[in-house]
């Protein structure tokens, strides 16, 4: 007999059909209810158990985390919440899981706990219903960009670029500790790291995607991207995903039609494959609310907020207009800013773009024509000669979700941007050539996955949406 899935079984019309099932045990009640789950879906399936029948040694391991196989009937349920269950014949032990030990229990566990114990999480209701949304993303970032004729781009890992000039780079070195190669003055010459060549783990894959975008036309990377950057928030990992499409003769204007509708279609899909997942994240955070005072709670449920997104248009807005009414403003009747902005070319915090977003336009917003010396050396000078034509969307309760722009393609002009701020033009050889050969206009952008698999599942920390974070704290998995 084929073992059939829980998911499956739980569509099924009970026929008195005979069953073969496999999972984890979630609870077992009254030596008699065991629910089970194997992770493909959030319902566990109810087995019921007739012990007369059954062998007695083995009602001692059934045991929360245990792995059995089930054999029975499937039949209508008389139980509420569930409209088949099993009437159990046969039951194999694969492997028992001591209660005295196993820490996943049948009791509300904190996050902080369970992320001590990333290995097993995964075994939690909140976890798994996390970790299939985040799969179901996946999915629909490549199905997204399949439909829309672009072509799946591999950035490579290592790399001599430092595409965001943020100088945030894990070295990548095949140095001999014990005798590293010497530079002149006797010091070690990092310059030798990777056989001879300085290297770093990628922090984006953008630099060689433009490569790619100025002869295939549109392409995209999705792939891992890592930052040694020490800050320790609920924003940030060490090693993150990140998924970023480069396209030849597109303006900031086309990137920026092309970010928001991305974003729609990605959330727009999980609406329509993961609401049982999508229920149950909701009423967690509904639950977790009831603790809070009523001005700290949100305005719209998980699932009304993700239909808001797909619903309405992000607002465009410039730095200079955004600069504007942070001035005017006070975040609430007294307080200012932590941080005013009173200059013009200053970089937004965190604070501000919160603002914007949750209490001043109140819904996505997309800030573009920033001051050319708080981003990049590769973006497109404007005609006034000090913004380029960067946009960041910023979202409710994450902040920067996407940082994107429209390249520099003048080779005159990024060649004076680099030896201004001090780049070396025979590191990026390279990358000047494409604006020798065949330049045009293009543009791209960044979005950060974790970032967006929070805002779709509403947890607060990026630790609790990738299965193993890598953060100053954490990478001992
Ligand atoms: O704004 P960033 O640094 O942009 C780039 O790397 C560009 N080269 C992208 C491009 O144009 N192709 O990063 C892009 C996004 C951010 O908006 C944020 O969502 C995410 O990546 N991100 C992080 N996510 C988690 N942890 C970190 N430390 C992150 N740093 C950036
Ligand atoms: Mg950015």
């Amino acid at each position: 007999m084929k073992s059939a899935n829980v998911k499956e079984l739980l569509s099924m019309t009970p026929k008195l059909q005979e069953v073969t099932v496999n999972g984890w045990v979630r609870t077992f009640r009254s030596n008699r209810f065991i629910a089970l789950n194997d992770g493909s879906t959030i319902n566990n399936i109810q087995c019921v158990v007739d012990f007369e029948n059954l062998k007695d040694d083995i009602l001692d391991q059934i045991n929360t985390g245990a792995a059995l196989r089930i054999k029975g009937t499937l039949v209508e349920s008389k139980g509420k919440g569930q409209s088949v269950e099993i009437l159990v014949n046969d039951i194999f032990v694969h492997g028992i899981a001591d209660p005295e030990t196993y820490p996943i229990q049948p009791k509300k566990h904190s996050l902080e706990f369970l992320r001590e114990k990333a290995h097993l999480r995964i075994r939690t209701s909140t976890f798994s219903a996390i970790m299939r949304v985040r799969s179901a993303l996946a999915f629909a970032v490549h199905q997204y960009f399949r439909q829309n004729d672009f072509f799946y781009f591999h950035a490579p890992i290592v790399t001599g670029s430092d595409a965001e000039g943020a100088g945030e780079m894990f070295r990548v070195t095949t140095l001999d500790d014990k005798n590293p190669p010497l530079n002149d003055e006797g010091e070690v010459d990092y310059k030798k790291d990777f056989f001879g060549k300085e290297t770093n783990l990628t922090v984006s894959g953008q630099l060689e995607a433009e490569t790619y975008a100025m002869a295939l036309g549109k392409v995209y990377t999705f792939g891992p991207t890592f930052r040694a950057e020490n800050s320790n928030t609920s924003r940030h990992l060490a090693e993150f995903w990140m998924i970023e499409p480069e396209m030849a003769f597109y303006d900031l204007d086309a990137n920026m039609d092309l970010a928001e509708d991305f974003i729609k279609y990605v959330i727009n899909y999980i609406l329509e494959h993961c609401m049982e997942d999508l229920q149950f994240l909701e009423q967690r955070l509904l639950d977790e609310e009831k603790s809070k005072p009523q001005a700290e709670r949100s305005e719209m449920a998980l699932i009304e907020k993700l239909k808001f997104v797909c619903e309405n248009n992000f607002k465009r807005v410039t730095y200079t207009e955004a600069i504007d009414i942070l001035r005017n403003s006070k975040p609430n009747k007294k307080k200012k800013f932590k941080y005013t902005i009173d200059e013009w070319g200053a970089d937004l915090q965190s604070e501000h773009e919160r603002f914007l977003v949750e209490k001043h336009f109140k819904c996505p917003v997309i800030l573009f024509d920033y001051p050319a010396k708080i981003k990049a050396f590769y973006m497109r000078l404007n005609e006034d000669g000090k913004t380029v034509r960067a946009m960041d969307i910023l979202f409710p309760g994450i902040g920067e979700i996407v940082g994107g722009s429209q390249r520099e393609e003048r080779l005159d002009i990024l060649k004076e941007k680099m030896a201004a701020l001090g780049i070396d033009e025979a590191e990026l050889w390279w990358y000047l050539d494409l604006r020798k050969f065949g330049t045009a206009v293009h543009s791209g952008f960044g979005l950060g996955f974790e970032r967006l698999v929070q805002f779709a599942t509403g947890m607060g920390n990026i630790r609790d949406v990738i299965p193993f974070p890598r953060t100053p704290q954490n990478a001992e998995f």
